[in-house]
């Protein structure tokens, strides 16, 4: 019996340890930065949010949709905490196609705080035809959606290469060493000085990389930081709750003459 134990966890170690290799060994090491959110006691930088709204709306919104965001969630606490009047003038940017009116017709007007993020494309079919056949993914939740969250998108935008010797690539297609298997139909969206900040920030690649992961971690988890402070709260309470219980275990036991 004890032989088989240690049989059996030999067998189990061994794999976890030899498919964790080579699980490591197949995909590149991916590409951090010192992302503000990370940690317990993580907070979304508003600055590099609102740069990061800046990014996605004038360089990937005119492919990828987000349409689980409304304009008012750019206001919310917590998220890029533009102030109500930039958010709705952001809102006002965008056409929306609303009605009936009373003659029965559809009619398109500025969008409203309420309105969902607008899509580039009427339908998915749409988009796909417009990419060459590939799917340009919505964003909304997308950083949570891949293995790797937002050092995978970050190394994703930065992966950009000439394809190795020997590898051809079709129209269309482009060589990423972060994608899996390194072909990716979009093609590279960012390079220096792309666009011009509205709070002067030179924007180069990596800048503009860790601005627009920065927004899309927020999107796909709007809730973090008041999560973090809740947990935060949690963990103090139960330090008071653990001294009191101790301190009143203490008081109980005190009438208790000790054994000698
Ligand atoms: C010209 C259109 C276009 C633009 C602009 C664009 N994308 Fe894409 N994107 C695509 C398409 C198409 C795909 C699907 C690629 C594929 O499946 O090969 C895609 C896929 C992706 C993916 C998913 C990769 C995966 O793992 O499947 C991410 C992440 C992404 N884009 C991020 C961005 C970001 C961030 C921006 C803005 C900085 C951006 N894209 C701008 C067309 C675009």
């Amino acid at each position: 019996m004890k032989n088989f134990i240690k049989l059996i966890s030999i067998i189990f170690l061994s794999v976890v340890f030899f498919g964790q290799k080579a699980f490591t060994e197949e995909s590149k090491k991916l590409l951090s930065t010192d992302w503000s959110f990370k940690g317990y006691f993580g907070k979304f930088d508003r600055a590099s949010l609102q740069r990061g709204y800046q990014v996605y709306t004038e360089v990937c919104a005119s492919c990828h949709s987000m349409k689980y965001l409304s304009y008012r969630n750019l206001a919310e606490e917590g998220g890029p905490e533009f102030s109500e009047e930039e958010a709705k003038a952001i809102a006002a940017n965008f056409e929306v196609i609303d009605g009936p009116n009373d003659d029965g017709e559809m009619f398109t007007r500025p969008a409203k705080l309420s309105d969902k993020f607008v899509s580039p494309y009427k339908n998915d079919k749409e988009a796909i035809a417009s990419n060459g056949g590939a799917y340009p993914p919505d964003m909304s939740v997308l950083v949570k959606a891949r293995s790797g969250g937002a050092d995978y998108v970050y190394s994703l935008l930065l992966g950009y290469e000439d394809p190795p010797a020997g590898v051809t690539l079709d129209d269309g297609v482009y060589y990423n060493s972060y994608m899996y298997g390194n072909n990716i139909k979009m093609p590279n969206p960012l390079s220096e000085g792309l666009i011009e900040y509205n709070d002067g920030t030179i924007a180069t690649e990596e800048q503009m990389a860790k601005d627009v992961v920065t927004f899309l971690a927020w999107s796909a988890e709007p809730h973090l930081e008041a999560r973090h402070k809740i947990g935060f709260k949690a963990i103090i309470y139960l330090i008071i709750l653990t001294i009191l219980a101790y301190l009143s275990m203490k008081r109980l036991w005190s009438r208790i003459e000790p054994k000698v």
